[in-house]
C-alpha cells in the first residue's frame, strides 16, 4: 500500500479527476455546516497539518471551526488560507463537510470534483441525484463498511461512541439523584440505576460511562455476543430465553420478530421499573428504530426515572418520546435530541477529521487519486462518480 506521509512530495502536485483530467494543486475545502444546531467542523487544524505536510492546499470558510473551538487563526497557524465560502466552493477539488452539501454548495462546486461527507444515501435519493448530475464523486461517511482495516474511517462508530457518553451526562444531570454508592453521617444514599438497551458503539460507551460515575448498569440486546462485552465493561447481560436472536449482516444486527420482542419486554420489565436511567440505542439498518417502551410501560416506571431516545431521529425506541424536546410523561422524563455528536463538537470534530484524513490517505495512490472502483472500502463509499449513481 502506498504511503503517502513517506512520499509527500511525489504524491503532492497531481490530483487525477474522475475523466482522467490532471490538474496540479489538490484544494481541499471546509466549510462552515449550515444544518441547523450544527457544531461541528469536518476538518481541525490539527488534520490540517497532516493534510498541509502531505500536499493538500486546505481553503477553510471564514469562522467554519469557531462552534468547534478552532478560531481562524487556529487554521491559518498551520498554513490553512481563511477564504469565503464562494472562493471555497469555486476552488475545491475535495470539499469535506460533516452534513451533505445543500443545493446552493451543489450547484457551486466544480463539475468533476470530489467530495466527503455523511450522505444516508438511502434515505437521501434527491440529493444523489444532484450530485450525479453536478458529476461529483460523493463519498459518504456512512457508507464505510465494517471491516478491521476501515475502523480508522469508521465516523458512525467514532460519533457513536461520543454520542453514548454525552447520553449518560445528559441523562444524569435531568436525575434528582446521585450515581454512587454514597455513605455519609446523614445515611446511605443507594446507587442509581442504569439500563441500556442496545450494547453497539454507543450503549458500550454509555455502559462504561455510567460505571464510571457509580451506577449499578444493566444492558439488553438482540446478539448474544454482547454478553461478554457488556460483563467485561462492568454490566450486567439480561437475557432473553428461549428466542431466537438476531442475525447480524455486514455488522449490523438485522431485525427480530413481534415474538422476540415480547419476550425481550417479559425479560427486561423488571430492571425497567427499578431504573433511574434508561438510555435506548437500539437500532436496525436501514428499518425504523424499534419500539421497545411503550407507554404502558412507561406508567409502571419510577416517578422521576429519565429515558434518553438515541433512536429517536429514527422514530424513537420509546413510543413517548419526541424529536429534539424534553417532555415529561407520567412522570417520567424524556430525552428526545437528536445529533448528540455535535453537542461536543471539539471531539468530535478531532475524531471526524481523523476518519476523513484516513480516507483521504487510503484514497491516494502514487499516481494521485486514482479510486480502484473493486477496492472494497472505496466501492463501499462512493456513492456517484462520473454522473452515475452507484448504489
Ligand atoms: P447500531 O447502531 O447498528 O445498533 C445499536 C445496537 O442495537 C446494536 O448492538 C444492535 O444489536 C442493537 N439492537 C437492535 N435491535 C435491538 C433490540 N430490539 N433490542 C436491543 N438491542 C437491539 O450498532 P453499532 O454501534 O453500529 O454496532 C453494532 C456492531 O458492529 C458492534 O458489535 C460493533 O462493535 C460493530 N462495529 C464494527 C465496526 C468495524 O468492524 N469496523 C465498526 C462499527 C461497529
Amino acid at each position: 500500500m502506498y504511503d503517502c506521509n513517506k512520499s509527500n512530495q511525489e504524491f503532492k502536485k497531481t490530483f487525477i479527476l474522475p475523466k482522467n483530467k490532471i490538474i496540479t494543486t489538490v484544494n481541499i475545502a471546509v466549510l462552515k455546516e449550515t444544518r441547523e444546531g450544527e457544531n461541528r467542523v469536518a476538518l481541525t487544524p490539527a488534520v490540517c497539518t497532516q493534510l498541509i505536510k502531505q500536499g493538500y492546499e486546505c481553503l477553510v470558510e471564514n469562522n467554519a471551526g469557531y462552534q468547534s473551538n478552532f478560531s481562524n487563526d487556529a487554521y491559518i497557524n498551520v498554513g490553512c488560507k481563511i477564504v469565503s465560502k464562494e472562493e471555497a466552493l469555486l476552488k475545491a477539488n475535495i470539499l469535506a463537510k460533516v452534513n451533505a452539501p445543500n443545493d446552493e454548495e451543489i450547484n457551486s462546486m466544480q463539475a468533476g470534483s470530489a467530495c466527503i461527507s455523511f450522505l444516508y444515501a438511502a434515505n437521501n435519493p434527491e440529493l444523489i441525484q444532484k450530485l450525479a448530475a453536478k458529476n461529483i464523486s460523493a463519498f459518504s461517511m456512512d457508507a464505510i463498511p465494517r471491516i478491521s482495516r476501515a475502523q480508522n474511517m469508521d465516523a458512525l462508530s467514532s460519533q457513536a461512541n461520543l454520542a453514548g457518553y454525552k447520553a449518560v451526562v445528559l441523562g444524569a444531570s435531568q436525575l434528582g439523584k446521585i450515581f454512587p454508592l454514597l455513605m455519609t453521617s446523614a445515611g446511605t444514599i443507594t446507587p442509581s440505576r442504569v439500563l441500556i438497551y442496545g450494547a453497539g458503539v454507543a450503549g458500550l460507551q454509555a455502559i462504561a460511562t455510567a460505571k464510571r460515575l457509580g451506577a449499578i448498569v444493566e444492558c439488553t440486546d438482540v446478539r448474544p455476543e454482547t454478553k461478554e462485552q457488556i460483563e467485561s465493561l462492568g454490566g450486567k447481560f439480561i437475557e432473553v430465553k428461549d428466542a431466537e436472536a438476531a442475525k447480524v449482516e455486514g455488522g449490523y444486527a438485522k431485525e427480530v420478530s413481534a415474538d422476540y420482542l415480547q419476550k425481550q419486554k417479559e425479560a427486561v420489565n423488571k430492571s425497567l421499573f427499578m431504573a433511574d436511567l434508561v438510555i435506548t440505542t437500539a437500532l436496525v439498518m436501514g428499518k425504523k428504530a424499534p419500539v421497545l417502551i411503550t407507554e404502558d410501560q412507561v406508567k409502571q416506571m419510577k416517578l422521576g426515572a429519565v429515558i434518553v431516545d438515541m433512536a429517536v431521529e429514527q422514530g424513537g425506541n420509546c413510543e413517548l418520546s419526541e424529536l429534539n424536546k424534553t417532555v415529561v410523561k407520567h412522570g417520567v422524563n424524556l430525552i428526545g435530541q437528536s445529533n448528540l455528536p455535535s453537542t461536543l463538537p471539539q471531539n468530535a470534530s478531532e475524531l471526524y477529521a481523523k476518519n476523513i484524513q484516513n480516507l483521504l490517505t487510503h484514497l491516494a495512490t502514487k499516481d494521485g487519486f486514482k479510486w480502484e472502483m473493486e477496492e472494497e472500502i472505496t466501492k463501499g463509499t462512493l456513492i456517484t462518480k462520473d454522473g452515475v449513481i452507484l448504489k
